[in-house]
């Protein structure tokens, strides 16, 4: 696509919550980023559509991402909820999508929420772009049990490349 056209794409473009017709081509998008996503089956996409947000213009999807409340005892009114599936179209990267769509679902998940907002990526001077800070994955040892065990990638979650990161404008793990 012709750079001119991409950057008029961009102007247009709006983040709204993801509907069941969006399913089909947000699991492309995911699947489409395998070294950096977790594949999601299109069932469970269906079925946590309501966590998803997605950026489009023109009617084209250009992102998606979602977030998910990670289990935890004790004080639930401050549970951590974990960003995830946060993916641009390659052909439309590095033009402020990402960050647009990311603060979008941090704004909705504020809302509802007063505990930490964490994500594990690659990518962390991205996610920094957006508020989010460095922790240990120590603080997030739920996070570690309850998923990061089950990881089919790496076999141990303190030595995986990936970032551990917390949105500094909430509390923090361990430190809520
Ligand atoms: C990571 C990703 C979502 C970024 O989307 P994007 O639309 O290209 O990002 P933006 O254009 O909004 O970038 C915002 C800022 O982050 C920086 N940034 C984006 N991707 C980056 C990267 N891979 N490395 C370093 N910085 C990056 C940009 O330079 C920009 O900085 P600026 O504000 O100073 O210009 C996109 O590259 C992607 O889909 N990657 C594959 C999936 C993935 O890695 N998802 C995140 C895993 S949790």
């Amino acid at each position: 696509m012709r750079r001119e056209v991409i950057q008029e794409l961009a102007g247009k473009a709006v983040v709204r919550q993801a509907t069941l017709r969006d399913a089909r081509q947000i699991c492309a998008l995911v699947k489409a980023n395998p070294e950096e996503l977790m594949v999601r089956a299109l069932g469970d996409i269906v079925r946590n559509i309501d966590r998803f947000f997605v950026i489009s213009a023109s009617r084209r999807l250009l992102g998606c991402a979602s977030y998910t409340i990670l289990p935890d005892v004790g004080d639930y009114s401050s549970a951590t909820v974990e960003l995830r599936s946060v993916a641009i179209r390659s052909t439309h990267r590095g033009m402020g999508l990402g960050s647009h769509l990311v603060d979008a679902v941090i704004d909705h998940i504020r809302r509802f929420h007063a505990g930490p907002i964490i994500v594990l990526t690659y990518t962390p001077e991205f996610f920094a772009k957006s508020g989010f800070e460095r922790i240990s994955k120590r603080d997030i040892m739920h996070k570690i049990y309850s998923e990061c065990v089950n990881c089919t990638k790496h076999g141990n979650p303190f030595t995986c490349p990936e970032v551990a990161m917390a949105y500094a404008g909430e509390g923090k793990p361990g430190g809520k």
